[in-house]
């Protein structure tokens, strides 16, 4: 359904993705470069973000953490210096170690808040006055289907990415009156450097590109949430919508923790 202006022709369209040095972020990067976008890439490696530069003619690279609030704000503000607007600001920074309760590491969970969370909200803080400002343009969170549910493994991971989605549809209310688009990615399993390190076998796993794929799709269908591989996702929405014994019983079957 179309919840969202949908975004179709890309050529000219200043676009931001925040955590785009790899993985995810790099490949929409790229698409959305082939589809004729003026693209801004941002993460901590700069060597990275200089290798897309130089195979990317005309994009551009801001090095930043997502953690240092005045670097993301100063980011938004060179942008909008040098291009005179955002069109989209896509947040795909994000961090992921396995972590149970057994083995608690207060560091480590605060780590995943800092950058798959409040990074986001430093985003906001740089580019809200701008996309208010403009009374157009669009935001885009990547979240996870681990933020519907509880999932083993995800101590540290999955309440950020809860908090991402439940951010993602108070942000749609207040911001589509205004002629804003809001949409939330929640991928399934994609084969990055972030899910590199598990051991166990990952269903319907697919590439970077595939994932990219998806999301400019979904952009262009004007949709809210942009979830794949659907084999994968309606599964677990479905699963989700269990109560809760139900729901516990089904995950520690289908994982074996
Ligand atoms: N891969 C999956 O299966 C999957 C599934 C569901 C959701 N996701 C989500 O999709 C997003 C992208 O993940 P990915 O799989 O593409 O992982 P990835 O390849 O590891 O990409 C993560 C990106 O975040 C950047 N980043 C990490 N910490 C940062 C910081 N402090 N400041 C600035 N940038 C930072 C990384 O760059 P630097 O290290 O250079 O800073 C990198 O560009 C994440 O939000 C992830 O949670 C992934």
């Amino acid at each position: 359904m179309r919840l969202n202006p949908r975004i179709e022709d890309w050529t000219g369209r200043v676009v931001w993705l925040v955590g785009a040095s790899t993985g995810i972020g790099r490949a929409t990067a790229s698409r959305l470069h082939a589809l004729g976008a003026t693209v801004i890439v941002s993460a901590r490696t700069a060597l990275a973000l200089e290798s897309f530069v130089a195979e990317h003619a005309g994009a551009h690279a801001l090095p930043l953490d997502v953690t240092d609030r005045d670097a993301v704000r100063a980011a938004a503000g060179q942008i909008v210096e040098a291009h005179g607007r955002i069109d989209l600001a896509v947040y795909c920074a994000g961090t992921y170690r396995p972590l149970r309760a057994t083995q608690f590491d207060l560091d480590v969970a605060l780590q995943h808040q800092q950058v798959n969370y409040v990074g986001a909200l430093h985003l906001l803080d740089a580019v809200l006055p701008v996309l208010l400002r403009q009374g157009a343009g669009h935001l885009s969170l990547l979240g996870s289907v681990a933020g519907y549910r509880g999932l083993p493994q995800a101590l540290a991971y999955g309440p950020t990415k809860a908090a991402l989605i439940n951010l993602a549809e108070v942000l749609y209310m207040d911001l589509h009156p205004r002629g804003i688009g809001v949409s939330l990615v929640n991928p399934g399993f994609v084969e990055t450097p972030l899910t590199a390190q598990n051991a166990f076998h990952m269903p319907a796993l697919i590439t970077p590109e595939e994932a990219a794929e998806a999301i400019v799709r979904g952009w262009s269908q004007g949709r809210f949430e942009i979830h794949f591989p659907k084999r994968f996702t309606l599964w677990l929405k479905l699963l989700s919508h269990l109560g809760d014994a139900l729901y516990f019983k089904a995950v520690r079957r289908a994982t074996g923790l």
